[in-house]
C-alpha cells in the first residue's frame, strides 16, 4: 500500500503507530521501504552516517537532491519526506520555496522537513504550504543548531524550554505542517505535544507517547561508529561488514577465492 500524508492524520485519530526510518541512498531506501516502514526520511544526518561529517551543518542543497534521488529509486510504498540543509531555508522563505521546489521536482519527494518553529520559520511553512508544498516540522534537540546547544543535549527540561517547545510545535501546526518531529525531549514533555496536537508527532528520544518513532537506520543496523543513548541498535551489521570483506581480503591474499 502507497502511503499519503492524509492517512497519517487517519492513523493518529485511530492510535495507529507511525514508523519513521531514515534512508541516504538506494539501498538503504529498499531496506527502508521492503521492512513496510510508513515513511521514509532522508534525513540530513546523512551528513553524519553516509557522508562522515562530524553534524549535518556541511551539507548543500546539491548533496541533499542527489541522496534523495537515489533514496526516491529504491522506495515503492512509504512517503518519502527529505530534509532541507542548514540555510538553505532560514535566510528568507524564497530560498525556502525554491530549495523545497528542487526536492519536489527533480528528487520527487513528497515532502520536506525543516527544523525549528520561530516565528520566521512558521512563516515560511506557511508559505510552502500554500504552495502545495507538504513540510513536517520539527523541534526539540533540532541538529541544525548544535552549536547554539553546545552539543546533542536534551532540550525541554526547564519549565521555560518546555514552554518554548510547545508554542513552536503549536505554531508549526497552525501553519499548516502535516507532521511533527520531537527530538530528544522529556517524555512527559512529548506526551502533552501529542495530546495537544491534532497532527501525528514522530519522535525521537522523547519517550513512547509520541504517534511514531523514528530512528536512524544506521543506528538501528549498527552501522555508525556512535549511537545516541536512545538509538535501539538491532544488528551488528558494521562489523559483519569488516568481518566478511576481511575473508575476501584472506581469500585473494591466499589464492584460494576461486577454490
Ligand atoms: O536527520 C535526521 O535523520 C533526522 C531524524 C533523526 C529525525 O532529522
Amino acid at each position: 500500500m502507497v502511503v499519503s500524508i492524509r492517512q497519517l492524520a487517519q492513523w493518529k485519530k485511530e492510535q495507529r503507530a507511525i514508523a519513521v526510518l531514515t534512508a541516504w541512498d538506494y539501498i538503504s531506501g529498499r531496506i527502508v521501504d521492503q521492512a513496510g516502514a510508513d515513511i521514509a526520511l532522508v534525513g540530513d544526518s546523512l551528513a553524519m552516517v553516509a557522508l562522515g561529517y562530524e553534524n549535518t551543518l556541511a551539507l548543500t542543497l546539491d548533496d541533499m537532491v542527489h541522496h534523495a534521488r537515489a533514496v526516491r529509486r529504491g522506495v515503492q510504498q512509504a512517503l518519502v519526506i527529505a530534509d532541507l540543509p542548514f540555510l538553505s531555508y532560514q535566510i528568507n522563505s524564497e530560498d525556502a520555496m525554491r530549495a523545497a521546489g528542487r526536492m519536489l521536482k527533480e528528487a520527487d519527494v513528497q515532502g520536506v522537513k525543516l527544523e525549528g518553529g520561530y516565528p520566521a520559520i512558521t512563516t515560511t511553512v506557511q508559505r510552502l504550504v500554500q504552495a502545495g508544498i507538504p513540510v513536517m516540522g520539527h523541534v526539540g534537540l533540532t541538529p541544525q543548531s548544535i552549536n547554539q546547544f553546545g552539543g546533542f543535549r536534551q532540550q525541554g527540561k526547564s519549565p521555560d524550554e518546555a514552554n518554548r517547545i510547545l508554542s513552536e510545535a503549536k505554531a508549526l501546526q497552525e501553519a499548516g505542517a502535516f507532521s511533527l518531529v520531537l527530538e530528544h525531549i522529556p517524555t512527559e514533555l512529548a506526551r502533552k505535544i501529542t495530546q495537544l496536537l491534532t497532527i501525528p508527532t514522530i519522535g525521537i528520544g522523547a519517550g513512547p507517547g509520541c504517534d511514531g518513532q523514528v530512528l536512524v537506520l544506521a543506528d538501528v543496523l549498527g552501522l555508525s561508529d556512535w549511537q545516541p543513548p536512545f538509538a535501539k541498535v538491532y544488528a551488528q551489521l558494521q562489523q559483519q561488514g569488516i568481518e566478511a570483506a576481511r575473508q575476501f581480503c584472506q581469500d585473494v591474499y591466499a589464492g584460494s577465492l576461486h577454490d
